[in-house]
């Protein structure tokens, strides 16, 4: 019942939940399933899943928190000009764990083996988001998802 599955995910309770992306680089680079093995990989699930491309007034009401930034209409012409994946990921420790696959956001300064160091070509085109707080996520994840896209796996 759509009730009951409502209900599972709001009382979702410990488990974190943190919303990444794979950016337009990412996704025209092929590295959709690169990205999301890599989060399996280390005991993350996948709790919701959506590829879509987002207008420049979307993108920039993600990135609210960035609009005194510099980089703020670069970034959010980057980010709308091309299909994105949004995603639900879940775990132990989820938000730090996915910040910690993607490397630090200038891919000269992530560590050897992460997504970023790996892939990215430059501060901006740096293949993948990871919510980086509880309250990111709070926000960044009903950007994409409403409770009945969410699936409860335990
Ligand atoms: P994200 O939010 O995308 O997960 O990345 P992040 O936390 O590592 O970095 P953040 O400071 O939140 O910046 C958001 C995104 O803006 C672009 N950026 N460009 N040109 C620049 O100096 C610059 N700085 C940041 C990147 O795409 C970064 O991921
Ligand atoms: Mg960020």
């Amino acid at each position: 019942m759509i009730t009951e599955k409502v209900v599972l995910n709001i009382c979702v309770g410990e488990v974190e939940r943190t919303l990444s992306i794979v950016k337009p680089d990412g996704v025209k680079k092929n590295l959709i399933g690169e990205v999301i093995r890599r989060f399996e990989q280390k005991g993350l699930r996948i709790a919701a899943l959506k590829m879509l491309r987002i207008s420049r007034d979307e993108a920039r009401g993600f990135y609210i928190v960035h609009k005194e930034r510099p980089f703020y209409e670069s970034l959010t012409s980057f980010m709308s000009e091309g299909p994105i994946v949004v995603m639900v990921v879940e775990g132990e420790d989820a938000i730090a764990k996915v910040r910690e696959i993607m490397g630090a956001t200038n891919p000269k300064d992530a560590a050897p083996g992460t997504i970023r160091a790996d892939f990215a070509s430059d501060i901006e085109h740096n293949i993948v988001h990871g919510s980086d707080s509880p309250e990111s996520a709070s926000y960044e994840i009903p950007y994409f998802f409403s409770a009945i896209e969410i699936n409860y796996q335990y």
